[in-house]
């Protein structure tokens, strides 16, 4: 645990702030004194999140263009340029064989976790870049580098997130800009609600999955180092 207000002063974007690891992530860096905006679908679910740890709100669907470009908007517009964190951690995830995978589900996964990341990342980095600063905290997996059956979309869209976030790492270098990937292993939260883990031989049970903690931790660690420190990757398993 770092010591609290070890980032005062930071401006934070994170995205999938709505619940689920993007909302821990958030909580944690507001708790460390950052000032957080917290990007997802779901306005109620914001607006309390948002309530709750003192952030705010920027409503928006990744899948959308437009929406995007609003939201990015209006907080570069309030921060006065980008800001210095953002975190990359709205995500799909499903489980289905490529047999029986649905190409609706299969684009889903791409456009969210892949193109959805691409798409904060290109409208925000030029300003960082002008700048010299600012860390990209990309939320991959262990299925972005690991077969898992069932994982044929999911990790299409992870596999992809690290490709390209390998590319930033070359682009950024020297710039004063960071990059990190963060690969958490399986970590509770609702986005296995609806495979119901804990009664599937196949999967992990919750117990033996991570915590949203564990992977908020871990963002602070990074987003707590000095400027001279870079975190190209880090892995996190349970032990
Ligand atoms: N849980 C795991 O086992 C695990 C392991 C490794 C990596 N990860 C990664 O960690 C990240 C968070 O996962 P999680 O388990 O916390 O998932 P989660 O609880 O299902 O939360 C997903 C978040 O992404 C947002 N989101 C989904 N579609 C969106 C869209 N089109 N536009 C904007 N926001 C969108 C959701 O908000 P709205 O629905 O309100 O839009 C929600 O805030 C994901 O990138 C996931 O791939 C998870």
């Amino acid at each position: 645990m770092s010591d609290a207000g070890s980032l005062r002063g930071l401006d934070a974007l994170v995205t999938g702030a709505s619940r689920g690891i993007g909302a821990r992530v958030a909580e944690r860096l507001a708790e460390e004194g950052a000032r957080v905006w917290l990007l997802a679908r779901s306005g109620d679910a914001l607006d309390a999140v948002a309530a709750r740890i003192g952030a705010t709100a920027l409503p928006a669907d990744l899948a959308d263009d437009a929406s995007v470009w609003s939201a990015l908007d209006r907080l570069q517009e309030a921060v006065g340029g980008p800001p210095g964190l953002v975190v990359n951690a709205a995500g799909v995830f499903g489980l289905e064989p490529l047999a029986t995978e649905t190409v609706l589900d299969f684009d889903r996964h791409v456009e969210v976790n892949l193109r959805g990341a691409f798409l904060v990342i290109r409208s925000l980095l030029p300003a960082m870049l002008e700048r010299g600063d600012g860390l990209i905290v990309n939320v991959g997996s262990v299925a972005g580098r690991r077969a898992f059956p069932g994982n044929g979309a999911y990790s299409a869209s992870k596999y992809g997130l690290r490709g390209m976030h390998e590319v930033l790492l070359e682009e950024v270098r020297g710039t004063g800009v960071r990059a990190t990937l963060l690969e958490p292993a399986a970590t509770d939260t609702s986005a296995w609600d609806r495979h119901d883990p804990d009664s599937a031989p196949d999967l992990p049970n919750r117990s033996a999955m991570l915590d949203v903690d564990d992977v908020a931790e871990a963002v602070v660690f990074v987003a707590s180092r000095p400027p001279h420190v870079r975190i190209p990757l880090l892995q996190i398993e349970r032990a």
